[in-house]
């Protein structure tokens, strides 16, 4: 797909800036519109532990505060903060709550989450595939 290698690239370049001073596990995502813009998001931290973001949801909350609503794909990629290239030893699941609330904003069945360790080595699912049976906008 034309897109993956670019959102990849670009949550990589995202996790540069993630803020990990507890867990030192360094998130970066890159989410994409349907008119082709990229919003990049990093985990950002937190004293009290509860209050930390995961990078997807940052990149997600950036896109709706400019009012987009609705979501082609988005990539992920995390590793420990040690690992400073633009090859990582491990990929990073989204975790059970950014996969509900990209839900809110994403056909599940269509929606691409591309879980990337580089631009070569990458698994694409759908969003579906990561939360199936799930609950959204449309049960209200
Ligand atoms: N983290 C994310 O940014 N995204 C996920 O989906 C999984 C976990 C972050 C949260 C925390 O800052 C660190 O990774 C370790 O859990």
């Amino acid at each position: 797909m034309e897109y993956t290698k670019i959102l990849i690239k670009e949550a990589l370049n995202a996790r540069k800036n993630a803020y990990t001073p507890y867990s030192r596990f360094d998130v970066g995502a890159a989410l994409l519109t349907f008119d082709g813009k990229i919003y990049g998001g990093f985990n950002i931290e937190n004293a009290a532990y509860s209050v930390c973001n995961c990078a997807e949801r940052t990149a997600l909350f950036r896109a709706v505060y400019d009012n987009y609503r609705e979501f082609k794909a988005i990539a992920v990629v995390g590793a420990k903060s040690e690992e400073k290239g633009e090859i990582l030893s491990s990929y990073a699941p989204p975790c059970g709550m950014c996969r509900q609330a990209l839900r809110e904003f994403c056909n599940p069945k269509k929606f691409k989450v591309i879980l990337a360790k580089s631009e070569n080595e990458f698994n694409i699912f759908t969003l579906n595939d990561l939360l199936p049976e799930s609950f959204g906008p449309e049960h209200l």
